[in-house]
């Protein structure tokens, strides 16, 4: 034999110097669930280990999170039900606690990259990402109203914007309106392929925001899609996009490299609430060493192509790097 790969393999010295992929803390975005009120967190039934915090519990977890390197958040607001309402009017509420809270944790941490999510599903009664009307959802007349939640983000001092209601047209929309507004540095982060998934179950726990009726397939891709993202991209990408967006991550591999070899712009994935679950579960139960699973995992999706990963790992997998 010529050729013997194990040679390659036979120290850990050895094979640190060939590793082809490495996962830091600088590619994970933490994604938080905030809550109104003080002094408060409830945890997630469905995911083990992640809390909906109030305020000044956020801005102490942001602050532990950066002491661990972890720089950038997506805050997502978990809204009670007397605010919900057809038109998500809370959205661009200014004085709402998700917005007000967007400009402390900018005052406080301004060194930290804050993303916000465009969708209407946390303050719609329907629990839909857009707006119904007879029974649909319809796409234009909801631009209108994700138009007005990203000036509110924009306008608290946040940094990335995440549309993830996959309505067509929207990131051009916005990016238009940002720019006639004074907000043109304001990055767009666009869920690019987002797919019509049972793996975001859990996030839905956590915000109350399951639809009321129905399901989002007339608006999010159809899993068994691959070409269709190529569209999505390249709609994106025209449209002003700064990044596009995979997700859910895991089962969709191929997506993410899809994506990586068509396009020049950074790449995210979003490790969803489902995938974090999933592992937690079964770590619980002693089936898996969770935290060798929660690497490899890390690890598949930066293999697959991801520059970024949204993901609730992101403080563990910090914190098992230090220990
Ligand atoms: C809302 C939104 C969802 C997620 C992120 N933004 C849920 C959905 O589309 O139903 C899912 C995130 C996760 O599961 O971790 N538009």
């Amino acid at each position: 034999m010529t050729k013997r790969p194990r040679r390659n393999r036979k120290s850990e010295g050895i094979r640190a110097m060939v590793e082809e992929t490495r996962v830091t803390t600088d590619d994970l975005i933490f994604p938080l669930f905030l809550i109104d009120g003080v002094k408060k967190q409830t945890e997630v039934g469905s995911m083990p280990g992640i809390f909906r915090l109030s305020v000044d519990l956020m801005l102490k977890e942001i602050e532990e999170c950066l002491k661990l390197g972890i720089r950038v958040f997506d805050v997502f607001p978990a809204v009670e039900d007397q605010w919900k309402d057809k038109h998500a009017t809370r959205s661009y509420d200014s004085e709402f606690f998700y917005l007000r809270t967007l400009r402390e944790i900018k005052k406080q941490f301004p060194e930290a990259t804050i993303m916000t999510d465009v969708a209407m599903d946390p303050y719609s009664s329907d629990g839909h990402d857009g707006l119904v009307r007879d029974g649909k959802i319809v796409n234009d007349d909801t631009l209108e109203i994700l138009g007005r939640m990203a000036l509110a983000q924009a306008d608290t001092g946040i940094d990335i914007l995440g549309p993830s209601d996959m309505m067509d047209g929207r990131v051009g929309y916005i990016r238009e309106l940002l720019d006639q507004n004074g907000f043109s540095e304001v990055s767009i982060m666009s869920y690019t392929a987002k797919y019509a998934s049972g793996f975001y179950n859990p996030f839905r726990d956590a915000l109350d925001s399951a639809p009321k009726f129905g399901d989002k397939k007339t608006y999010q891709m159809n899993p068994a899609n691959r070409r269709e993202a190529l569209i999505e991209a390249a709609l994106d990408e025209q449209e002003g996009a700064d990044f596009l967006m995979v997700k859910p991550a895991m089962a969709y591999l191929d997506i993410i490299r899809l994506l990586r070899d068509n396009s020049h712009l950074p790449i995210a994935a979003y490790n969803v609430s489902g995938e974090y679950s999933m592992i937690k579960a079964a770590a619980l139960k002693g089936w898996l060493d969770g935290d060798r699973v929660m690497k490899e995992s890390l690890l598949s999706i930066k293999r697959a192509g991801a520059d970024v990963i949204l993901t609730y790992f992101a403080k563990e997998f910090a914190r098992s790097l230090r220990s």
